[in-house]
């Protein structure tokens, strides 16, 4: 009987509608729960998720693992309780989605030395479930290639302050204010749950989200926040701090290759390479996600390798920047001290120019019209292309 199925595998968090009518937990406190927030989330996500892999952190019986391979994507499902996995590769049978749907059992931070990344993200109920919820979030950001779906439990308030920059350090006052971002501790048990830590303020959630470098683009209901990359505030963990999510992940990079500039150096290894200034700074190389970036990866000898197209434009920012008497890079520099799009803009601007034609340079391409800021300080762009042949070798 599915009843005594359902019973042998209880207690049940999620109720789950299995196809032959029978629910998992009809009787839930919170009513027909997900389904009613799926209900408030579902017209948000697109209805043709064919060809998107999906990651769900927190998975718990599949509920929304199951929705989204209903969709047609391709899921994989996390949660630290096995107690929950075995529901959920359970439930996959009953709905005959086991060619669609993986369950690992995993913390939110093994994800941190895992490479993959994921078309859609689902990050549900589990942020306040965090000891450690910054580290958790910031793990979980670099594994969104287009959309996060973000959920926590929060303290009320809809205040937020717009004017959260830099306050003196005698304004302390201002830290009090309705809407700035905050969290609530929870050092013993929240609604009889000793696994609940921490509750943000709206305002501290929308920061937390900026700061791992995401930009919300919804709230499809209470609590809810729909994110998306944003490249042009990467989280300070990816350029000036990223010494301390190291440490923190013990993720010490597999060093392959250390290239010596005069101003930085720069360190490669398989997928991973960063540019470290002599302050203790450092860049980390970003890959874009976009069609034109694979196209030029595939173009340049990079196949689907868009980490090893990144690293090449990387080093030759600097390479570049040095032959032209610069300092460092300007643009690398900015990145690394958070002044992206603010300081010297349009020299960051004009190096990306310059950098771009010169990679396209490189690989065979024509000379042009960028490349004259080579050429006009007396570059000569045959020996600087041999090189830089030589370097990246
Ligand atoms: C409140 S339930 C949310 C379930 C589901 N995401 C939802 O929104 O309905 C929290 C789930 O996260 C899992 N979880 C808690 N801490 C976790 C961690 N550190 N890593 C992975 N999963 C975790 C729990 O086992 C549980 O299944």
């Amino acid at each position: 009987m599915m009843s005594d199925e359902i019973a042998a595998l209880g207690p049940w968090f999620q109720n789950l509608h299995l196809p032959d009518g029978t629910q998992t937990f009809p009787d839930h406190w919170l009513g027909d729960f997900p389904a009613f927030k799926w209900r408030q989330i579902a017209p948000h996500l697109p209805e043709d998720l064919t060809g998107w892999r999906a990651l769900e952190i927190g998975c718990n019986a599949g509920f929304y693992a199951f929705e989204l391979a209903k969709r047609g994507a391709q899921v994989t499902g996390i949660d630290s309780d096995p107690h929950f996995l075995a529901q959920a590769r359970w439930a996959a049978a009953r709905f005959g989605l086991e060619s669609q749907v993986q369950f690992e059992q995993k913390q939110v931070y093994d994800l941190a030395s895992t490479w993959e990344t994921y078309d859609l993200v689902l990050f549900m109920g589990v942020f306040y479930h965090l000891r450690y919820p910054m580290l958790g979030l910031d793990i979980v950001a670099r594994k969104v290639k287009k959309r996060l779906l973000f959920q926590t439990l929060t303290v009320p308030g809809e205040e937020v302050a717009e004017d959260t920059w830099d306050p003196p350090y005698t304004e302390r006052e201002r830290l009090l204010a309705p809407g700035w971002p905050r969290m609530a501790f929870l050092e013993h048990k929240f609604a009889g749950d000793p696994t609940n830590w921490w509750a943000p303020n709206r305002a501290g959630v929308e920061a937390m989200l900026r700061a791992s470098g995401l930009r919300v683009t919804g709230r499809p209901g209470s609590e809810i926040y729909l994110c998306e990359p944003d490249p042009a505030n990467p989280s300070s963990v990816r350029t000036w701090d990223a010494g301390q999510f190291q440490a923190a992940t013990g993720l010490i990079p597999r060093l392959t290759k250390t290239l010596h500039f005069r101003h930085c150096w720069v360190n490669s290894s398989p997928g991973y390479t960063e540019t470290c200034f002599h302050d203790g700074t450092r860049v980390e190389a970003m890959p874009e996600d976009s069609d034109e970036y694979r196209g030029k990866a595939a173009r340049f000898g990079y196949g689907d390798d868009l980490e090893g197209l990144s690293r090449e434009h990387e080093i030759l920012h600097t390479f570049l920047a040095e032959a032209l008497g610069y300092g460092a890079s300007p643009t690398l520099w900015a990145v690394a001290h958070g002044q992206q799009g603010v300081a010297s803009y349009w020299e960051q601007v004009e190096e990306e120019g310059w950098t771009l034609a010169f990679q396209t340079y490189l690989h065979g391409g024509p000379e042009t019209e960028p490349l004259r800021r080579l050429t006009d300080a007396g570059l000569d762009l045959v020996t600087l292309r041999e090189e830089a042949r030589k370097l990246l070798r």
